[in-house]
């Protein structure tokens, strides 16, 4: 990599350098490179140790000539984790595709020299095995897998970039191009069970015994022929077709292409660069596939998607990392209870179980906890239908939820999250009652998606120990945690609480007490400009159509319908009540919900619903809404610009008032919670890149024509006179 490029990404870790990985031949002439990262939890290929990595394979060199090497182990010292990546901060340091090519090309050399050693050579995986972890494996000639949690993937499509040290090049060869296409282009991990199946390990060993059977298992192949070379797995006639021949290969990589063009509207660059990579390097030589993979990665690595995916990817891990709040020490948590076993209480309960955290719900109703209890066993049962989990597993997390009318287990648990009904008066005496009744030590967390919790803290005779924890609904699904900090809240208790949503496997962004919080404030504002629009006679599915082709996942009605056009419009309501005027409810939405229109639960919305299935839209919601028939066809960038500036708006409102800390999580926040396109990297970024003097010349426009809702807020009015950005103006603290 550039040296500016390293230097940014990993100067503290420079002299973790010499030691890792580590080399040394034993006796009868097995030889062991070693990965174990003196400084971090994992391994991660950097610049150094890949250096390294070249030196000490010159010494495998020296030794085979010397005939002391006869077979070579590649393992890591960590039990969990194999080797999870290449360094991030050094990718996202490239400016230059010329710099990203020659980073690549760099990468490769040293893995050739390891598939061009002349005695076998074994990779021995076992627990996370991600990306560069995956090519230098696939670099080896051998591979075994520990059959516990062992996992291998390629992830860089996720980050707007291509395996590119040889993983795009060398996994069809190995698997045939099928099972690589689902790897390369998901960049999901797979099982043990899986990577054997498609033959990307070759032996899968007992976690007890892992060590010594790859041992045995490299001494074996020094005992045998010594031969690198392996009998290829047998495939049946329709494989050999599509895997092998130029025809089937053309017509797999034209399946595919198109699939990843409705998948993301072709506005992704990667999984095309992928399959252009394939195509054009089938049935080319080796060296001539890996030249394509490197000139593709520094293509890739300075498109705009790939920075927006690499800034996110960035902001995350450090969301999920904390420290969360200042001088805040968190206290983890092994037992959770929750209040309410309805679809938000009984979906908590099963993600701390699948976490392995036991969770207690207690309800008021029989039927609530049978309910919940339903909720959780029918969720565990779709990740064993999916290959997530095995029976025997999901019959023991199963056993970790627990439910029922009394307070039994309250005292145990070190969080309480409570989840009743949305209104204010009910969950106050709740939790007053709770708060009585647990662990003076513990925690406790209201999952309230639209009440004060500094109304709910005054119920309280410890208001430090009381916090917002705001999961997303499926919970199951959704990736994003707020984290409310309210005004008595202790720095322990958000730590507490943010850290134990980062171990349920979310991103808690920490906010402040506000109505809507951050997400479902800016969202908000956004929902009730569609609203707006249909008033003025715009036809609701040329509106959809606009925004899901700017790259939101749905259409702003679709979104309604599924949160419920009810919770909708008592958000709305609220939200109009809490900021005036700019908020005030669409009456288009008001009388939809007025209408008794519940959306999907209730099987009519602006869609019809039939048996949980959608069955188009429903031209009757214009006349529920007191609407005549749509007058105007809605030109597409009008209703992009409406949209996505109401939420840049509204987010600056936010920043300035300090409901968020940074532009960062902003931006993290709406991409995690509103599913706000990746590749534009956050609202916040789109207005940066936009420039912001022209977003605020785009809301004074907007103001002319639609008033109030459309003034700058103070934040936008200020960056847009001076051209700075939001992310120089909030960057992220600490
Ligand atoms: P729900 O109606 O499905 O469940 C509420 C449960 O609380 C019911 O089972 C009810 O029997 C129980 N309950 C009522 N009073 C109780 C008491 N005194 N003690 C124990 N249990 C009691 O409601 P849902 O959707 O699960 O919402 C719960 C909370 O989560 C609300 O504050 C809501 O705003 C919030 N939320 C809901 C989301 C959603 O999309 N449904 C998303 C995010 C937050």
């Amino acid at each position: 990599l550039p040296r500016e490029a390293r230097d940014r990404g990993s100067r503290s870790r420079r002299d973790a350098s010499p030691v890792n990985p580590r080399f040394r031949i034993g006796s009868e002439g097995v030889g062991r490179i070693v990965f174990d990262d003196p400084v971090r939890s994992h391994n991660v290929l950097t610049e150094e140790v890949m250096e390294r990595l070249d030196a000490v394979l010159a010494q495998a060199e020296d030794a085979v000539a010397q005939g002391a090497l006869r077979v070579l182990l590649v393992e890591s010292g960590k039990p969990g984790s194999f080797i999870a990546g290449a360094d991030v901060d050094a990718i996202a340091g490239v400016t230059d595709a010329r710099e990203g090519t020659d980073a690549a090309r760099a990468g490769q050399a040293v893995f050739s020299r390891l598939a061009g050693l002349p005695v076998p050579t074994v990779a021995a995986v076992r627990g996370v095995c991600l990306g560069g972890g995956v090519e230098l494996a696939l670099a080896c000639d051998w591979r075994v897998a520990a059959d516990d949690d062992t996992r291998m993937g390629l992830p860089e499509v996720q980050l707007g970039i291509l395996p590119a040290w040889g993983g795009t090049t060398r996994l069809p060869r190995l698997v045939g191009l099928r099972a690589a296409l689902g790897l390369v282009l998901s960049g999901k991990p797979v099982g043990t069970r899986k990577c054997r199946r498609i033959g990307l390990v070759d032996q899968v060993f007992p976690a007890e015994q892992f060590e010594d059977r790859s041992l045995t298992f490299a001494m074996g192949l020094a005992d045998g022929d010594g031969s690198k070379k392996k009998r290829r797995r047998p495939r049946s006639p329709l494989d050999r077709f599509l895997d092998g021949v130029p025809l089937g290969r053309a017509v797999v990589l034209r399946i595919a292409r198109r699939q990843v063009l409705r998948r993301t509207g072709g506005r992704y660059p990667a999984p095309l660069k992928v399959l252009e990579v394939l195509r054009k390097g089938g049935g080319r030589s080796l060296a001539a596939g890996l030249e394509m993979e490197a000139r593709a990665a520094g293509e890739l690595l300075v498109s705009p998607a790939c920075g927006n995916l690499l800034f996110l990817f960035r902001l995350r891990e450090r969301a999920r990392k904390g420290p969360w709040a200042d001088g805040g020490v968190a206290k983890p948590t092994r037992r959770l209870a929750v209040i309410g076993a309805g679809v938000m209480g009984g979906g908590i309960a099963q993600l701390a179980a699948f976490r392995d955290i036991p969770a207690r719900m207690k309800d008021i109703r029989y039927e609530a906890v049978a309910g919940g209890l339903a909720h959780a066993r029918a969720l565990f049962d779709g990740a064993v239908r999916r290959r997530k989990l095995r029976r025997r597993e999901a019959e023991r997390k199963m056993a970790l939820v627990s439910g029922g009318l009394d307070w039994a287990g309250l005292r145990q648990a070190g969080v309480v999250v409570e989840a009743v009904v949305e209104r204010i008066d009910v969950k106050r005496a709740v939790l007053a009652e709770t708060e009585a009744a647990m662990d003076p030590e513990g925690v406790l967390a209201t999952n309230t998606s639209s009440l004060s919790v500094n109304q709910m803290a005054m119920a309280l005779s410890r208001p430090g120990r009381f916090a917002g924890m705001h999961f997303f609904n499926p919970v199951h699904k959704m990736p994003l945690v707020e984290v409310v900090r309210g005004e008595a809240t202790h720095p322990d208790t958000v730590e507490t609480i943010a850290a134990l949503a980062a171990r349920l496997g979310k991103v808690p962004v920490v906010v402040g007490d506000g109505p809507g919080f951050l997400v479902n404030r800016v969202l908000g504002v956004c929902l009730n400009e569609a609203g707006h629009m249909l008033g003025e006679g715009m036809e609701a599915r040329a509106v959809e159509r606009a925004w899901t082709g700017f790259g939101m996942p749905m259409g702003p009605y679709r979104l309604i319908d599924e949160v419920g056009i009810d919770v909708a419009a008592h958000a709305g309501a609220a939200l109009g009540e809490a900021f005036g005027e700019r908020m005030r409810p669409a009456p288009a939405l008001v009388a939809l919900a007025e209408a008794g229109r519940l959306g999907r639960k209730g099987g009519r919305g602006f869609y019809l619903y039939r048996k949980g299935r959608q069955r188009g839209f429903d031209a009757g919601v214009y006349g529920d809404m007191g609407l005549g028939a749509p007058r105007e066809r809605a030109s597409a960038s009008e209703v992009v610009e409406r949209l996505v500036l109401a939420m840049v708006n509204e987010a600056g409102r936010a920043l300035e008032e300090g409901i968020v800390a940074s532009a960062g999580e902003v931006d993290l926040a709406m991409v995690m919670g509103t599913g706000f396109p990746p590749f534009l990297g956050g609202p916040l970024k789109y207005a940066d890149d936009r420039g912001t003097r022209d977003v605020l010349a785009g809301l004074e426009a907007l103001r002319e024509r639609f008033g109030v809702r459309f003034r700058p807020c103070g934040a936008v009015a200020k960056l847009g006179a001076s051209g700075q950005g939001f992310h120089q103006a909030f960057p992220a603290v600490g």
